[in-house]
Order: C-alpha cells, then structure tokens, then sequence
C-alpha cells in the first residue's frame, strides 16, 4: 500500500552562535512529531537546515578573519553534531549556500520581478543587524528593536520591495477560511488584528551594503535579502525549480511548519504571500510554540544564562533533556527551564515511574520463572482495566500527536505507566509466587506487565528513541509495530528477558545542583576574555606629555578605498581638525556626528591611505577587535577641555 506522505519543517538555525536548549526545543518538538508520524504509517519528510547569509554572519566572520563561507562551515557542523547526540532524525538538512538553493532563489526573485510584484526603491528605517529586521518609527520604540530589544540603526538603501499590501486582502480571507492554518488558535487573532489588519508594508527584500547573500541576476551589487532567501528552503529543499521536481511534487504544501512565536509573522504573512505569488499552494499548517525561559527570563549571552544543550546530555543523556521539553513545556505556550525541576521530573517520572516499572517486572521474571517469559493462561477480572488502559494508550496518543499536543500524547503514555504500577500493588506477585497452586496466574500478571510494557515502548519511541531501545532490549521484544498494539497479544511467551542495567538511576538533587553550578562557573571563567598583561609603569610627567582633549564630531565620511577607515572632522575648542580612524567596521559615519569624543591632540600628525589624520580617538576594543567603543563623552564642558 502506498504510504501518506507527511512534510514536517523546523526553522533553519542561524549559525551565528552555539545553539541553545531554547533553539533545540523547536527541533525535538519536530522529531518527536516525524518519528510518530513514522511510526504510524506515515511516507515522512523532515527537515531542518541552516540559514546562512546576512550582514550579521559576514561581521562576525570578519572579527575572526575567515571567509563567511568558512566561518559558518565550522558552526554548522557543530550545528549537526548537536542533532546527532539529540537523535534528531531529519531526512534532509538544507544549507542556504547549497547551489542548488541558490539557484532556485534567484529564479524566484526573477520571476516576481518579471511578473511585477518586486519593484525596485529606497529603503529607509530602523535596522535591527541581529535581527536582520527593518523597522519603523513606531515600531523601533526608544531607538531599541521591538523583537530582541537591542539597539536599532537608522539604514537607508537602494533596495528592492515585494508588494506584500497587494496579496493581503487575499491572505486575510484564506486565513479566515481555513481556522487550523495558524495555530495555536490566539496566534492567529495577532496575526490579523496586529499585522494584517492594520496595513501592510511591502517587504524589503533585497540589501546593497553587504554582499554575503545570493546575488540578484539582474542587478548585482543587490544581495537577496534574508527572508526570502531563507523561506523559500522549504521549497527548494524539495527540489522546486530544479530539473528534478519529485520530492516537491510529492511533499508539497507541507504537513506543519514548527517554528517558535517570535518568527510566526514571516511564516504566517510574508511566506504565504511569496506563495500565493509564485502560484503555489500553502502549507497546511503554521505551528508557533512559545519560549523557553530560565530563571531571570529570556535566555541570553549578555545576561549569562543560556542553557547549553550539549553540557545537559552529557550529564543525563539525551532522553532527560528530550522528556523535559516535550513534556513539561505547554506546547503553544511559553515554559521555564530549571535545573532543579528538570533533575526531580528524571527522578520521579523516568527513574520512578517508568525505571522501576521495568525492573520490577524484569526481576520478578527471572526470579520466578528463571527469565523466561510466562504465558497468559490464567486471566481473571482484574485484569481488564489494566488491558483496556493499554489497548486505549496509542489511539490516544495518536489523537493527540494529530492535534500537536506533544505533552498531553506523553500524558497517556504514562497514564498507562502508572496503571501498570498500580496493577502490580493490586496483584501482589510476591504474595502469588509463595503459592505454588498460583504460578499459573503469577505467570499471567507478569504477561501482562511486560505486554503492557512493550506497549509503553513502542509509543515512546517517537520521544525517547533510546529508552525505548533498551526497554525492548530488555523485555526481548521483538514485535514492534504499531499495528501490533492493536492487541494485547504481541510479547513472545518462551523468550527470555535480558534484566539490564537501571534506565535511569536516582540522582542526588543536592549534589548533582552543586556539580552543574561548579562547572558552569568554570566554563564562565575559562570563556573570560583573559586580561592583557599591563604595560610599564609610567610617571606623572610621562602621562603630562599626552595631550586629551574633549573634541566634538562635525562630520563624518568613509575614507574612500579603504574600507576599515573613517574620516571624521572634529571641532577643538579653537581650530578644526581631520583624523583618520580604523572604525568604519563598527559605526555608520552618520552615528558618531555630534558626539563628544577624547582626541590625542599632540599626537605627530600622519598621512592614512592619502588623507592627513591629526591626532586619534580614545576607543575601547576586545583582544580580537570582534567589538569596538570610541570614548565618548557627555559633556557640558567646551569643546578643547584638557582631559587628565
Ligand atoms: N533563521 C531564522 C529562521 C528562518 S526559517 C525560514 C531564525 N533562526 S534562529 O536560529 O534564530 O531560531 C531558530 C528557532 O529557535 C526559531 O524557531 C526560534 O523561535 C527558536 N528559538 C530561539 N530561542 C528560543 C527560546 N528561548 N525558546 C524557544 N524557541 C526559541 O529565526
């Protein structure tokens, strides 16, 4: 019989940074859904992949000194090593640098010029560079970036424009029609009365001011700016616009784009729209799922307390860290991550609950019947809610998982755990086995524990795919299908268990808190930029000969050929002055205009790059020169006050 196919996506990562437990949600959220999905019959594409153009990725791998190519080469394999140690089981992992996505985007881009819904104009606003997000004056409240709230740049470009307001009214009605499209339900309110409803701005969808992007064919000093470019993956992952088409054939419109809530809006808005221009049908499906916070809020490098999934799995294994997420974090709404809960949840829900389910009932086989598992001969009465729980367990999983509630597919599962363990206190097995005329029906209630057990298993192969290989090493289960929990039938009487090590051991809260806490403190420090050895004691009078003064900036303007340069005119009190500075990687001529800044005055003047500089600017940078700070002042003084 021919399989359904079912298209599951993630966002594709940044690689910018070393992804967090935040970022590694979103995808364990998918696998669980695609190893279901899998499991229950289903022909599964899943993907996942990085997004790797834009000036934020080409400023960082400048502060490094490598190509960007190269710069996100590394994290990207550090990107894919994480999946391997999450057992993420992704079918395709889609690089936008591939050709062949390239490729596509430009002919994309062509053909929504060609047809008149890309115009070419002038960008200005408020730029967010690690956002890579254009605002308004509205929207950029306080000069800060409304997603990520960090500060904004005034931008202003030649750029292209995609008429977004032309498709809106379409959009609004197909939203309309088709309820589940957004999803969760509230999602979908923001969406029209935040964005649509209110008007919306064509799209900016192509840069000048940097070129690590897809070149526009037609224009190329323009690079493809990031969105289109990262959401038209989902398409030409399939091989949409290539000579091959099969996959997009077959795959296309997706089952369920997961993403988190802050990129809904480019999902829900902006990648419909591309579609409906391109003629193409929508996914079925946007799911946003909420954040994961810490203690203190949003996880984040600046405040120290970004969760790294690696340190976690190292410690627990990746099971521990995949049943958090999936389990205790509402799917749709925001959840904390805490170490303190994450170790008692392992303690009383795997170690506990499933664990010693499990040991119990691979100990009382091999106790009493030498390890050869018994068969179910003598049933009586009380067996039947255990055998109904069961039989109930993966249509309702099942339910759950269609409705994407992750949490709640867990619940049943381990509805069916506690009964089992509630099943042995009613049957008292050790009381059976004292009474030889019982063995019969001490054999049938350890049948029952473990069929009930391999039941567990299968289910949770979806996700906890390593404890679910040890439960069936363990219980020698050979079937494992899902139609073979259509009945209570599937453990082999005659085979023998294999009792192994405990799935999960009991961990001391106390100790283990302390051990983390110790190890993240090493990490800060080893990760402490090292202070530079300081340089020879000099006198009163030394310092005397150096001559600061408050200087206020005049003008500003690239120092042409050289692109590291600035030439900045400033103001001295008594007379102006030109200097030269090796800042233009980290400011906009335009922002240091009207500042006070500290100028080495009687510094010998020099010629940089044909342009006379007199004096330099006091500025702070890091050993790597990644970050840089002019000293400015704010100041009442006059310009040419002596600074000591
Ligand atoms: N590159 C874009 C996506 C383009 S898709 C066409 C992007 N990348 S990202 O690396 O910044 O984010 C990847 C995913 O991680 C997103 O779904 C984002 O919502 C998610 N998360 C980042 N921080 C998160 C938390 N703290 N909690 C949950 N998910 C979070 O966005």
């Amino acid at each position: 019989m021919c399989k359904k196919p079912y298209y599951i996506t993630t966002p594709i990562y940044y690689p910018s940074a070393k992804l967090h437990i935040g970022n590694t949600y979103t995808t364990v959220a998918a696998d669980s859904l695609a190893r279901f999905k899998r499991l229950t019959g289903y022909d599964v594409m899943f993907l996942t992949g990085t997004d790797e153009h834009g000036q934020k990725i080409q400023r960082l791998a400048e502060a490094k000194g490598v190509t960007p190519k190269a710069y996100v080469d590394e994290i990207v394999a550090g990107i894919k090593d994480l999946w391997e140690i999450m057992n993420i089981s992704y079918d395709k992992f889609i690089r936008t640098t591939d050709d062949y996505h390239v490729k596509s985007v430009q002919d994309i881009f062509k053909k929504l010029y060609d047809q008149g819904d890309i115009y070419k104009d002038s960008y200005e606003g408020w730029y967010c560079t690690p956002c890579e997000s254009f605002w308004t004056e509205t929207q950029a409240v306080d000069g800060k970036c409304p997603d990520c709230g960090r500060p904004v740049e005034k931008a202003k470009e030649e750029a292209y424009f995609f008429k977004m307001s032309k498709y809106a009214p379409k959009l609004i009605e197909y939203i309309e029609n088709h309820p589940e499209f957004i999803q969760p339900e509230s999602r979908k309110n923001e969406m029209i009365n935040n964005f649509l409803k209110p008007g919306l701005q064509d799209l900016c969808v192509s840069r000048t001011s940097f070129d690590w992007g897809i070149p526009v064919t037609f224009d190329e000093k323009h690079v493809v700016y990031v969105w289109v470019d990262a959401l038209a993956n989902y398409i030409t992952a399939l091989g949409y616009g290539s000579s091959n088409s099969d996959l997009y054939n077959k795959y296309w419109p997706a089952d369920v784009h997961l993403v988190g809530k802050d990129i809904l809006r480019f999902h829900t808005i902006y990648w419909p729209i591309m579609l409906m221009a391109l003629g193409l049908p929508l996914p079925k499906q946007v799911f946003g799922h909420g954040w994961l916070l810490v203690d203190g809020g949003k996880m984040s490098k600046s405040k120290g307390n970004v969760v790294d999934p690696v340190l976690l799995v190292n410690h627990f294994g990746a099971d521990p860290v995949r049943y958090y997420l999936l389990r205790e974090i509402p799917f749709g709404a925001d959840g904390l991550f805490n170490n303190e809960i994450f170790i008692k949840k392992i303690n009383s829900d795997l170690a506990n609950d499933l664990g010693n389910l499990l040991s119990r009932t691979c100990a009382m086989v091999e106790k009493y019947f030498g390890g050869i598992i018994p068969s179910a001969t003598a049933k009586e009465a009380i067996d039947d809610d255990l055998i109904k729980v069961a039989l109930n367990t993966p249509k309702a999983a099942e339910q759950c998982i269609d409705n994407l509630r992750i949490p709640e597919a867990l619940d049943c599962i381990w509805e069916l755990i506690g009964r089992a363990n509630k099943y042995i206190d009613e049957t008292t097995p050790w009381i059976l086995a004292k009474d030889e005329s019982k063995k019969e029906r001490l054999g049938t209630v350890l049948y029952n524990l473990l069929e009930s057990l391999r039941i567990v298993s299968v289910c949770l192969s979806a996700f906890l795919p390593d404890t679910s290989e040890k439960i069936n090493k363990q219980l020698n289960a050979e079937v494992i299908t899902w139609d073979s929990l259509k009945s209570f039938d599937g453990t082999k009487a005659g085979s023998k268990v294999n009792k192994g090590e405990l799935l999960f051991p009991r961990i001391d809260v106390d100790e283990k808190i302390e051990e983390l806490n110790k190890l993240k403190e090493q990490q800060a420090a080893a990760n402490r930029p090292k202070m530079q050895p300081l340089k020879e004691e000099i006198t009163i009078d030394d310092f005397e000969k150096i001559d600061l003064r408050i200087a206020k900036v005049l003008a500003c303007e690239p120092v042409k050929g050289a692109k590291k340069l600035l030439k900045l005119k400033v103001d001295l009190g008594g007379e102006e002055r030109q200097v030269v500075s090796g800042i233009a990687k980290f400011y906009k001529p335009e922002e240091l205009v009207g500042k006070n800044v500290i100028l080495v005055a009687n510094l010998k003047p020099v010629k940089l790059r044909g342009e006379l500089s007199q004096g330099m600017i006091l500025a702070a940078s890091t050993d790597d020169d990644s970050k840089l700070l002019t000293a400015t002042i704010e100041s009442e003084l006059p310009t040419g006050s002596i600074v000591r």
